[in-house]
């Protein structure tokens, strides 16, 4: 037990996908593991570990954002052994060539703060995802024959961002996409050892200012939480 995961030791798994709601964990557990078991419900943030072709998985919620998904990323590695982590989640598109629903899987992750900040200071660390994990997961988006995208995301610690010249930057730069949790996941993995990556699809574009329709959020879901699962044991 940790202060904020009640599983016993030995009842997560080694590979850990992490989308942000945790109602989201728990139906991707129960569509895509055979017999989930929860192993968290500690302030409603759920964990469900199960089999998937003869895997060992956890599904466990991250929350919003850096200091939530690091809570949670620090517990599972050095409490419970995790070696794997994949983010699964939305972002949002900062590229007119990406699209919404596309998938994008994040090769960088800059930022302006994370969690880390403190200990890393001056250094401008470049929070990159395992290369093994990147170029599976390519293999099975592409299988899937959806649209992806391989390249830098920028970690943001807000949603309401009020710094449409940072955003201009980033696009001029060829960030393709915001979100809020993948560069202290790259950075706690690089820490600790440990193989991660994010799988995101496009839920929103800050140019067009398009959006995923809500009947449409389920599938594109489904698709990056079986992107992540070939990706982890390919
Ligand atoms: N900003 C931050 N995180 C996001 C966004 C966004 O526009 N869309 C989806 N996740």
């Amino acid at each position: 037990m940790t202060p904020h995961i009640r599983a016993a030791k030995g009842e997560i798994a080694e590979t850990v996908l992490m989308p942000g709601d945790p109602l989201r964990a728990k139906w991707a557990a129960e569509t895509f593991l055979e017999s989930p078991r929860l192993v968290n419900d500690v302030r409603g943030m759920l964990g469900f570990t199960g089999m998937w072709n003869g895997n060992e998985v956890t599904i466990h919620g991250s929350g919003m954002g850096m200091p939530s998904l690091s809570i949670y990323a620090n517990e599972l590695i050095s409490q419970y052994g995790a070696k794997t982590l994949i983010r699964i989640g939305s972002c949002g598109a900062m590229q007119k060539d990406v699209a919404i629903r596309d998938v994008i899987l994040a090769m960088t992750a800059s930022t302006i703060s994370t969690p880390s900040r403190g200990i890393l200071r001056e250094l401008n660390y470049a929070p990159c995802a395992d290369w093994t994990l990147l170029k599976a997961a390519e293999a099975a988006a592409l299988a899937k024959a959806s649209n992806v995208h391989v390249g830098g995301i920028y970690s943001s610690d807000v949603f309401y961002d009020e710094r449409p010249d940072l955003t201009e930057q980033m696009t001029r730069h060829g960030v393709l996409a915001v979100e809020m949790e993948a560069a202290e996941l790259y950075t706690l993995a690089a820490r600790h050892d440990c193989r991660a990556l994010a799988v995101l699809t496009v839920s929103d574009h800050l140019l067009t200012h398009e959006a995923l329709p809500s009947e449409d959020r389920q599938s594109s879901f489904g698709d990056m939480v079986e992107i992540a699962l070939e990706a982890a044991f390919a």
